[in-house]
């Protein structure tokens, strides 16, 4: 009888949490890592600083996830949420998010009027619900121009 392959058990390395913006080239390894395209390095940097608030998860002496929140305080949104393929399942993107939330808690409390935003692939839905984010009403679409 065929054996059932099992999921392979992932064993978390130690990571710690660090507040600060990461660097171009940490921000570009993240990218590449996801797949993501790869923005201008000049206005990479530039924009890095201008966020409200930054996060990176380091491992091993090596950053392997970031967050952002970029916004004017009415508007917040949460950018940038990406965690290394090789470290990801490991509770690193829950533990971002989670810091980025009370972040937003701190600058948008409730009843405030302001909206935080995200953009996601419809896979992370459940990832995102934990958070409190809803899918935006049907009668809204995303709309974007990317200049790449
Ligand atoms: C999304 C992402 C940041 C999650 O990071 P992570 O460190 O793997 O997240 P966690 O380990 O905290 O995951 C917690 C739970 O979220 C869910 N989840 C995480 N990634 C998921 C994915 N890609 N698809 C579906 N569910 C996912 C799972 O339920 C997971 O729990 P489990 O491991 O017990 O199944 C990471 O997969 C990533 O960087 N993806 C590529 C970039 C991206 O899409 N970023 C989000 C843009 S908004």
């Amino acid at each position: 009888m065929p054996r059932k392959d099992k999921p392979p058990i992932r064993v978390s390395k130690p990571y710690e949490l660090v507040e600060r913006a990461p660097s171009v080239a940490e921000f570009i390894a993240l990218r590449s890592d996801a797949g993501w395209h790869l923005p201008n390095q000049k206005i990479a940097g530039a924009a890095l600083n201008k966020a409200l608030y930054s996060i990176v998860a380091i491992s091993e002496g090596t950053v392997v996830g970031c967050a952002r929140i970029v916004g004017d305080g009415l508007y917040l949104y949460l950018q940038d949420v990406i965690v290394k393929s090789a470290s990801r399942r490991c509770g690193i993107g829950t533990a971002l998010v989670r810091r980025c939330m009370d972040v937003t808690a701190s600058i948008a409390p409730p009843n405030s009027g302001c909206l935080v935003v995200l953009m996601a692939a419809p896979e992370l839905q459940r990832f995102y619900s934990r958070f409190g984010f809803k899918l935006a009403p049907e009668n809204l679409s995303f709309m974007l121009i990317q200049r790449t």
